[in-house]
Formats: structure tokens, sequence, C-alpha cells
């Protein structure tokens, strides 16, 4: 049986570098409580295994204030301006995993708002990156998702308009919501912020599950990338499997087949990957 393992997948470098530095900080600062703002990954086990080397998620800033002591690291998703002021303000040491993607972002959002512009974000309100993002902007922003929430955008003409994206927005469907607002003919700036490693691995993984007998697709049920890469793959390969660990493989479901393809979501760690990998290839 010949196994073909996509080269994008699992972590892109934003959450490897975000994984790495929680457990780099792990070792290094036994004598301090570690907190991560957030879940630093879409996955149980990883953050579990953070937890049983005594690092603590807290999730609103209410939590945060409560700190007496301590280092938070903020994940790859970043944060909002005003959380590096409560760090600051409570006196606890902050390690910065913010990808430098998002980073790039939340500087142009600062800037330009302070120039005056109109923020648009084209992405999901609900999404903590850009709720972070949205913390950048000095004055009026606006999230904009759907063609509707485009249709319905208005700023008084004077006003300059500077439109960013959430890193993961699909790139076809920005264009689409640029071109609605660019027609209000506002004095419009565009930045495409939208990173490539989300496409890379979607567009990888289509082909291999095109050339396949059989795919699998490995990530947790609760994260939105893995699930995305699983509806490709299910389009272009009717054999395919979504699978969290090695657990949920039912081997017997690939004793007829030639060729499997593997695949993973952003959130998948090298590990589980190669357990599933080599197991596969023992088995057949
Ligand atoms: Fe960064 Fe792109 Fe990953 S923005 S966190 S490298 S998807």
């Amino acid at each position: 049986m010949e196994v073909r393992l996509a080269k994008t997948a699992g972590f892109c470098f934003g959450v490897k570098r975000a994984v790495e530095t929680v457990y780099e900080q792990a070792q290094k600062r036994s004598d301090v409580k570690i907190y991560t703002y957030g879940p630093i990954i879409h996955n149980e086990e990883v953050v579990k295994d953070m937890r049983s080397k005594g690092v603590e998620v807290i999730y609103t800033q209410e939590e945060l204030m409560q700190l007496q002591s301590g280092v938070v690291i903020i994940r790859s998703h970043g944060v909002a301006k005003e959380i590096y002021k409560t760090l600051e303000e409570r006196g606890l040491s902050c390690v910065d995993a913010t990808c430098p993607f998002v980073k790039k972002i939340h500087r142009i959002v600062e800037k330009e708002s302070m120039e005056g512009k109109h923020i648009v974000i084209i992405g999901d309100e609900s999404h903590p990156e850009v709720q972070g993002i949205k913390g950048w902007a000095e004055n009026d922003v606006t999230v904009i998702k759907t063609v509707e929430d485009a249709q319905k955008f208005h700023v008084s003409s004077d006003v300059k308009v500077c439109v960013v994206s959430q890193t993961t927005f699909n790139y076809n469907k920005f264009k689409y919501l640029v071109e609605i607002i660019s027609k209000k003919s506002y004095d419009i700036s565009v930045l495409n912020t939208i990173c490539s490693a989300t496409k890379e691995r979607q567009e990888e993984a289509d082909q291999i599950a095109r050339k396949v007998d059989a795919m699998i697709v490995i990530g947790d049920k609760h994260s939105s990338n893995t699930q995305k890469l699983f509806e490709i793959c299910d389009k272009a390969c009717n054999n395919t499997y979504y699978i969290q660990t090695l657990d949920d493989l039912n081997m017997n479901q690939l004793k007829s087949v030639k060729t499997v393809g593997i695949t993973a979501g952003a959130s998948t760690p090298k590990n589980i990957i190669e357990e599933v990998q080599n197991n596969v290839r023992i088995n057949f």
C-alpha cells in the first residue's frame, strides 16, 4: 500500500511557534504559575498535556484581572491592545506568541485608524483573532462577513476606509466583499492580510484526495479548519475518514485499498499524525 502524507498536514508556522513557546515556558519557569489566554489550540489532547505540566487556561479579561502573579502566554490569534495594558497593570509577565502575520494586522489597524481611517475587517466577528484585531483600532471599526454586511456598510463620504482581512478568510469571498464595498466609491485602501497556510493545506489535501483510494483527515472534532478539510477531501474522495487519534481508525475499512492519503488540521500535533501514518504502513 502506498501512503501519501500531505506536506502541509498539522501545525502551521504560527501555531507551532505558540505551542513550542508554552512547552519552553513550562520547562524554564517552574518557579511561577503559567497561564495561556484562551486554549493555545483546538486540541483536547494537547491542552490536557499542557495542564499536566502545570499550564492553566484562562478565558476572560475578568479572570486575568484576578491573577496575583504568573506568566501569561498570548496565543497565535493575538489579543486586543487593552489586554496588554491589563497585564502591565497587574504586574503579570507576558510571553507573546501572537503569530507575526496577525501582529502585522494589529500594526496596520493601529496606524491607519490613528490617521483617521475607518477600519473594515473582513472576517468572523465571533472569532478571537478578529476580536483581537478590533481591539487595535483607535476609531470606528466594522466587521464584514457576509454579502448583506457589505451591502449595508455605510460611512460618510469624507471618511477614508482601510480594509484588512482575518488571516484565515476565504480569498474569493474576500475579493467579492471588497468589490461590493469599492463600488460605494469611498477613498479606500485594501490590504489583503490573508495567510496562505490554510489555502495551501486545503489545496494539497484536495489534490491528494482526488488521487487516492482512501483519505484520512486527522484533527479535533471541534476544529473548524479540520471540518473544512474533511468536507474538501470527502468531496474529492468518497472513502474519507475523520479521526481525532489512531484509536478512531478502523483498519478493516482500509483492507482493500491500495493508496491512502493523510492530512491533518492546523491544531493536530505531529506525534498523532506520525502514529497514524506508521500504523497504516505497518498494518498493510
Ligand atoms: Fe499565523 Fe497563518 Fe497560522 S496567520 S497562525 S501562520 S494560519
